[in-house]
């Protein structure tokens, strides 16, 4: 610290302070954005109040208890519906730029339509924006994070095509409303969980028949054609607002488990049909001709008359085709792929794919073993996008470490593995040429982890989920972040 006063009053350059060492960890390019992010049905609480409206997580969480690991739900949780200046100070606290959250469609539109808005919703997130542009954090807005209003399931959800344009008015209405303040939109979190939350039975709406593996591809189709209508509407209507839009991609995808051209092969189908699936059409045009090629194949085979993976029209793939500012990736963990024999199981994106997911059992695993620890997977993660998509501008839009129930602040493995992923994410830049702008943390409270509830958290900042208030306690990995930033600052 002493040497970097010294370096600052004697106005020394970037590159000598750069060269200073036992500081330079924390440098990264001087308008990079460190952030932090959450998500409504995960911290907000206030399930009911003021006219909102349920939405599937609401509901499942009521009808099956045991959906979740705990029987938890979000009724509560950490109760940010009532506690968001506490929160907004924290953010600023810590010295983040960004405030990644989303916003729930049922408290803004009860029934998910815009002919009945729910003013206290409005109300609610513009309390929020106020507070963020106030302290100069800038929001990074997720429009659909995972809890769609029951309403809209009960006329199929995703697998309907009429949503494509009632999600289209609802973010129409977001942008006439906040679009002023908000300059950073993703329409969509991790769009491949959605398409499998109707094939699988650990996400939400849940399939517990024996019917798997027919819609995830029709629910992925209107995804990709429902954030290209809001980006085009956006770009026909609102670009004056002059704000980023893109969507938030999970890319935690496959090394090959060995040097063979089989296993190689399979690693590549892992990307394809996990980032691909959605990357493709938007940045280069149209799904990857792996997935077209395999899954019409077998839809054939099958004695299916058509395919399960949906045609777009030859306009429809222009409409598509650049319909993100920035890549937003999520990232967490590394698979490595094997090839697999086909058709083993029932069909789904991995059996499609032909490959089979495994961990190297050398890697570390996180406190709660849904993750492993590799720094470098998230390097050669990021040269892999570079080199798919042509060097886009890349958003780190989740990374994160879960620890598991107790409640301790004293977290230094969190603390380890962001030494760990941010050094990774320094080569990426200066070592291996990817242009990533921002780094965001997932998550600034401990939250309801989906079907794992309270059981792993992720927060920078502990919530006792036992006390009335749900009462915040900084962690150490929030201190450490605190002056992780504030070097990073220093040199500019
Ligand atoms: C991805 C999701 O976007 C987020 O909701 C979740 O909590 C984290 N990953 C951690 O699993």
């Amino acid at each position: 610290v002493i040497l970097m006063g010294t370096s600052l009053i004697l106005g020394v350059s970037v590159c000598e302070s750069y060269m200073l060492g036992p500081i330079s960890h924390t440098m990264f390019p001087e308008d990079f954005l460190f952030g932090v992010a959450t998500s409504a049905y995960q911290i907000e609480g206030g399930w009911n109040e003021d006219g909102k409206g349920p939405s599937i997580w609401d509901n499942i969480t009521h009808e099956q208890p045991n959906f979740t690991i705990d029987s938890a739900n979000g009724d509560i949780s950490a109760d940010s519906y009532h506690k968001y200046k506490e929160d907004v100070e924290l953010i600023e606290n810590i010295g983040f730029q960004v405030y990644r959250f989303s916003m729930s469609w049922s408290r803004i539109l009860p029934n998910g339509r815009v002919d009945n808005v729910n003013q206290a919703g409005i109300d609610y997130y513009m309390d929020l924006l106020n507070e963020l542009v106030a302290k100069g954090i800038q929001p990074m807005v997720t429009i659909y994070h995972w809890d769609l209003p029951q309403a809209l399931e009960d006329i199929g959800g995703w697998t309907n095509p009429e949503i494509v344009d009632i999600f289209q008015q609802y973010a129409e209405l977001l942008f006439q409303t906040f679009g002023d303040k908000v300059k950073w939109w993703l329409t969509f979190n991790e769009p491949v969980e959605v398409a499998q939350g109707y094939v699988t039975e650990t996400l939400v709406p849940a399939d517990f028949t024996d019917q798997k593996g027919i819609v995830d591809y029709q629910v992925g189709h209107n995804l990709i054609l429902a954030h290209a209508a809001v980006y085009r509407v956006y770009q026909q209507k609102y670009s004056h607002q002059e704000g980023k839009i893109s969507l938030a991609i999970i890319c935690d995808t496959c090394l090959p488990a060995t040097d063979t051209i089989e296993d190689k092969a399979a690693a590549e189908r892992c990307f394809q049909f996990s980032v691909g699936w959605f990357a493709h059409p938007i940045f280069i045009g149209d799904y990857p001709p792996v997935m077209r090629e395999r899954i019409d194949r077998f839809s054939i085979e099958e004695g299916r008359n058509t395919s399960r993976l949906p045609y777009f029209t030859r306009d429809e793939i222009d409409y598509i085709k650049g319909t993100a500012d920035f890549f937003a990736a999520n990232h967490y963990s590394i698979n490595l792929a094997a090839a697999g024999s086909e058709f083993e199981t029932i069909p789904s994106y991995v059996s499609d794919g032909g490959f089979y997911e495994m961990f190297d059992p050398n890697w570390p695993s996180q406190e709660v073993d849904r993750f492993k620890v590799v720094p470098q997977g998230f390097r050669w993660v990021l040269s892999r996008l570079r080199d798919e998509y042509g060097n886009p501008r890349i958003f780190i839009s989740e990374n994160g470490f879960s620890t598991n129930s107790s409640f301790v602040t004293d977290d230094t493995k969190r603390i380890n593995f962001l030494e760990t992923y941010l050094s990774a994410l320094r080569e990426s830049i200066y070592t291996d040429g990817c242009s990533v702008m921002g780094y965001i943390f997932w998550s600034l409270l401990d939250n309801f982890e989906w079907t794992s509830g309270y059981t792993a958290k992720t927060g920078l900042v502990s919530v006792d989920f036992n006390s009335p208030n749900r009462t915040r306690t900084m962690n150490k990995s929030a201190y450490w972040f605190r002056n992780y930033i504030e070097m990073h600052k220093i040199y500019y």
